[in-house]
Order: structure tokens, then sequence, then C-alpha cells
């Protein structure tokens, strides 16, 4: 084996599902998350070529580290943050989520990187240096994100996320059984963040008023997990979906995707991320109403699929 195939470094970031408080989490106010078990994993060596790639076979990507495409700009910046000036890296990554679906595949590719980069170096990171030094590739995605997708994609399980506010995991007591149905649709974070703030600059009462309300959203739905009440957790998902909705980052096929789950038993549903297209979620009471709920989306036409969350830890217990 030459030294270059011994000197490399691996890293995975997760996906994640906003349970609620997306949008109103860019202005302030508090939300809730749940790290998926699907992610990126990246591998990064040293490049024999002056400038190296970026490859992804699930993603049908191949650049170079120096081209104007958003994820090789991404992987500059975190690559910058780390102290590294050069281009002379491969970068392979391995992707279970499909991006541009609200499942924050984006974040998950920074924290990958970053982790894969930090290995390679011989230095592993913790997870809130790895949330922070994605935080840098993830602004080449989505321009000033909230930092709730790096965080979670960095920190894994249950998390309260605040900006400006230290990360926080809390204990899920519970198994979440979650369907999602992929509309199909880019949903283009910046994009959406831009509607919302257009509105927002033109009715700012009226839109600060959506924001508390989902802000008493997160921390009803905080009370209701830290509980165990699935069912209320439910209902508190679906005023969710309609703020949202005012919000203006609804869309038909969300919608549909949202009663349909409903009608098959879901005890909540709503969009998740950024919305305009990406993915809605439904909270399901069991596995086997996840299933009921995956297959009356698949039968309405979406690409759907159910995870498990597992219970457990709060800080450090349980990490990705
Ligand atoms: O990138 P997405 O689709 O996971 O959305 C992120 C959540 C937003 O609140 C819409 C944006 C942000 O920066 O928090």
């Amino acid at each position: 084996m030459g030294i270059l195939n011994e000197c490399k470094g691996f890293g995975r970031g997760g996906g994640k599902i906003i349970l609620l408080g997306e949008h109103s989490v860019v202005y302030g106010r508090p939300a809730l998350a749940v790290g998926l078990p699907d992610g990126v994993t990246a591998k990064v060596a040293p490049s024999a070529r002056k400038v190296g790639q970026i490859r992804c076979r699930d993603w049908r990507m191949e650049i170079p580290l120096n081209s104007g495409d958003r994820s090789a700009e991404a992987v500059r910046r975190i690559l910058r943050r780390m102290g590294e000036a050069g281009l002379a890296w491969e970068v392979d990554l391995e992707v279970q989520i499909p991006h541009s679906a609200g499942l924050g595949s984006s974040a998950a590719l920074c924290v990958a990187v970053a982790r894969a980069f930090g290995e390679l170096r011989g230095r592993r990171l913790t997870d809130g240096e790895a949330a922070e030094v994605a935080y840098e590739g993830e602004r080449s995605f989505h321009g000033t994100p909230s930092g709730i997708d790096n965080t979670v994609a960095a920190y894994g399980g249950l998390v309260w996320f605040r900006k400006g506010e230290a990360c926080r995991r809390l204990e899920l007591p519970v198994a979440l059984h979650l369907a999602v149905g992929v509309t199909g649709l880019g949903s283009d974070t910046s994009e959406q963040v831009g509607l919302v703030r257009r509105a927002w600059e033109r009715d700012r009462a009226r839109f600060e008023g959506l924001f508390d309300e989902l802000g008493e959203l997160v921390r009803l739905g905080r009370a209701a997990l830290a509980a165990g009440d699935i069912e209320a957790l439910g209902k508190l998902m679906d005023r969710g979906h309609e703020l949202l909705g005012r919000l203006g980052v609804s869309g038909p096929a969300l919608d549909e995707i949202v009663s349909a789950a409903r009608a098959s038993g879901a005890l909540g549903a709503k969009l998740t991320g950024a919305g305009g297209g990406g993915c809605a979620v439904a909270l399901c009471g069991s596995e086997e109403g996840a299933r009921r709920v995956e297959e009356a989306l698949k039968k309405a036409g979406f690409v759907a699929f159910r995870r498990r969350i597992r219970p457990g830890g709060a800080d450090g217990e349980e990490g990705l």
C-alpha cells in the first residue's frame, strides 16, 4: 500500500427531521428536531493531482474541488476553516438521503467532510466542533442558516435548538415512529427562507405573531415528548403544518401527503424543512401504524419510507 492510500480519513454526518419550528427558528424561536439513522459518509484522501475531486455515485456527482458548484464551495470553506489552503484532496461521498428534500443532506455532507478531514489530520472532532466547522460549509448552500441542520447532523438524537444558544440534546423517552413522504419537488432552503423574509418585511406584526405561535408549539412539543405523550405531539405537528402554510411554504403536494397520512391513521403530519417541495413527515402510534401510512403514501403516488427513532440519551450518551 502506498503512502497516499494509508493516509485517509472517514467521517459521518446524519440527516434530520425537524419536528417543529422550521422558519421561526431563523427568527430566534426554538426548534425541535431528531437525527435520522440515514446520512452521508465521507472519505478524504490526499490527491495525486493539484486539484482533487468530490465524487458521489448516489448523486451522480463528480466535480473538481475548484468548481463553482455549491458542494465544492462548501468543501473549500470547510478545508479553509480547518487551516488547509490547498485543494489536493479526493473526497468520496456515500449518501443515503435525497438532496434538496428538507432532510438535511447538505449539513450531513458538511459534518461528514469536517470529521473525515479531522481524522485524516489525526484529530477527532467533538460534536460541537464538527457542527461549528460544518456551519461554514452550510453557508455555501443556504447563505445564513440558523444552524439547526449542522447541529443535528453532528449531534444526532433529539435536539432542542435555538440560534445563539448551546445546543441541547434531550432525552427521548419513547421511540418515535415516523413515515416520510417525498414530493419529488426540490426544496431550495435559501429560496424559501427568502420568501418568508420578504413576506415578514411586508407585514412584520402578523409574521412575528406566527413565529411566536410556532415557538410556543415547540415548547409544548418538548413537554409532550418529555411526558411520552405522542398523541399530543401529533396534534402540535398538525397545527405546525397549518401555520407553515400561512407562512407560505407549503404547497399542493405537501398538503396532499399530510392529508393522506392523517387519513391513514397518523397522529399528526406536517411538512418538514424549508418546504416549497421536499418532504412531509407523519408521526405514527406504532411501527404497524407507520407501515400503514407509508403504504397509503405510496398508493397516492409518492416515494415514501418509514423510520423508527430509538429512544435514548440526553447529552453525550448517544453520539452518531
Ligand atoms: O434546509 P432545510 O430544508 O432542512 O431547512 C432548514 C430549516 C429552516 O428553518 C427553513 C432554515 C434554517 O436555516 O433554519
